[in-house]
């Protein structure tokens, strides 16, 4: 099922796919809002950008988010005031609120209607052992000059303990807004829809991007494509995850709450309203696992069906869908220079659940870098920083679990035979020794596929929702019939034989 801001925007702007080679100053791989944010700053600059998209613009991840635009990070200025110390958290809080400022600077001046509105945002938890951590980030913001209160009344419909309230943050249509920021860059550069990006080489002070639809040659390189397609250098694989979040929209008579709401620790809920049909819905995120993870039922969404039904009985879901993010080791996104090792080309990444502030700080900086300009944030989120893969306990938690992944997988495999898939499921299956994905459409057709994926060759796993391959390692995604949907992997998989006899898949 789309996503309420896909499905409230489709057909909005066609765009077509490259056509012929092209010359540029710079090229931003990836069209979703942090690309498209840089695109607009730079088309302000007055420089020749071209962006390639291999969907269509603000449909992969940037369409599927919840739409927060906040500085409020779950609890996590304390964490940074430990680690990192009080000017660096201030830094890290002035730059997201610029960021909320400077979105909102952009719709009024391209008067983009996106149900932009201002909205005080919430962190509380509903448990009294709890109470004494949000008491500690309230004096951590307090230290750093930021505003913020403990409250203990929000109009959630349950009673909470606690809760941090910041006001003047904001939500919007994020796809919408998308539009919006790629009709302005139209007027005096390119986007490519349905373009692939496949892989990318310097010769000289030029660079060359190999597409499935011809090349671009440019000066500068952007890579905003969620998670970096290219492995080396910068080695992102090696400090990075991702994970998955699930998404519905509810309709009902009660009335809703005002604000933006998120549970300060585990299970994590978000709480946003929507406007749909003229009317408020309300939106609720939450069942997260790390994205790889094999799901073979729709516990993910009934956990939250059951929760909304919990809260407002006359509910009715009118949307579902999902979302990943990528998660840094130090939980600090990637921002700057995509290795010291290649000049001139530029990474946005790792922007944690927080994208919407992220993609604009990002756009500036990286604006700002390559029109020579300074910027106050440059090191703040310096791409090419050592400190995450220092951080030995993350680096240990994330080989654990990749680990665990595989060895689950790998149990899995053994436990089934091809007659033991049901109809509408998948799984992998040995035959003759070799792992083979099967996939039985809901008439019993097969499509079979060689479970590994084409990024770095870890073991897929079955994702019954989405009826896709994923991968546990770092979040790579394939359908049914193992074409590549989500990055870093950019091939297909290879197809194992047909095993219908002989009808054509
Ligand atoms: Fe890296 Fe699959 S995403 S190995």
């Amino acid at each position: 099922m789309n996503s309420l801001w896909i499905e409230t925007t489709k057909n909005q702007l066609k765009l077509e796919p490259l056509e012929k080679d092209e010359e540029t100053e710079v090229c931003v791989i990836g069209g979703g809002l942090f690309g498209l944010t840089i695109a607009y700053y730079l088309t302000r600059a007055g420089k020749k950008v071209t962006v390639i998209e291999k969907g269509e613009i603000g449909e992969k991840v940037s369409g599927n988010t919840t739409g927060k635009i906040t500085s409020q990070h779950g609890l996590f200025y304390n964490y940074l005031i430990s680690d990192y110390g009080e000017e660096y958290a201030k830094k890290y809080l002035q730059a997201n609120e610029e960021a909320i400022r400077n979105i909102k600077g952009i719709i009024e001046r391209e008067q983009i209607e996106c149900d932009f509105c201002e909205k005080n945002s919430y962190v509380y938890t509903t448990k009294e052992d709890e109470v004494i951590e949000l008491e500690k980030e309230i004096e951590a913001i307090k230290r750093i000059g930021g505003k913020a209160k403990l409250v203990t009344n929000i109009d959630l419909p349950f009673k909470i303990k606690s809760a941090i309230e910041f006001e003047k943050q904001a939500q919007f249509h994020p796809r919408k807004y998308m539009i919006g920021l790629a009709k302005s860059i139209l007027t005096q550069n390119k986007i490519y829809n349905f373009t692939t990006a496949i892989d990318v080489k310097k010769e000289e002070n030029q660079f060359i991007i190999y597409t499935d639809r011809g090349i671009i040659k440019s000066d500068y390189v952007v890579m905003a494509t969620h998670y970096p397609i290219l492995n080396v250098p910068g080695f992102y694989f090696s400090k990075m995850y991702q994970v998955t979040s699930y998404i519905i929209g509810i309709e009902t008579n009660s009335k809703l709450p005002e604000g933006m709401y998120i549970s300060a620790k585990e299970p994590i809920y978000s709480f946003r309203t929507a406007k749909y049909q003229e009317k408020e819905i309300l939106l609720i995120g939450g069942s997260e696992h790390r994205t790889g993870e094999a799901i073979s039922d729709n516990s993910k969404y009934e956990n939250l069906e059951k929760m909304a039904k919990k809260l407002y009985p006359d509910c009715k879901v009118l949307f579902k869908w999902n979302t990943r993010d990528c998660i840094s080791l130090d939980k600090i996104p990637y921002i700057g220079e995509f290795s010291n090792l290649m000049k001139n080309m530029y990474v946005g990444t790792g922007f944690k659940k927080w994208g919407m502030t992220f993609s604009n700080i990002a756009g500036k900086i990286i604006t700002d870098k390559i029109i020579g300009k300074e910027n106050i944030y440059e090191n703040t989120f310096d791409s090419t920083r050592l400190n995450p893969i220092k951080n030995r306990w993350e680096v240990k938690n994330m080989v654990k679990e990749s680990i665990e992944s595989i060895a689950i997988n790998k149990f899995k495999v053994q436990s089934h035979s091809i007659d033991e898939i049901e109809n509408d499921n998948g799984a992998i299956i040995k035959i003759e020794g070799e792992n083979v994905g099967i996939y039985k459409d809901k008439n019993g057709r097969i499509y079979a596929v060689k479970p590994i994926c084409t990024h770095l060759k870890c073991l897929l796993t079955w994702n019954n929702i989405d009826k896709t391959w994923d991968c546990p390692c770092h979040g790579s995604r394939f359908d049914y019939m193992g074409r590549n949907i989500y990055e870093p992997a950019i091939k297909n998989l290879e197809l194992y034989q047909d095993m219908n006899n002989g009808k054509n898949r």
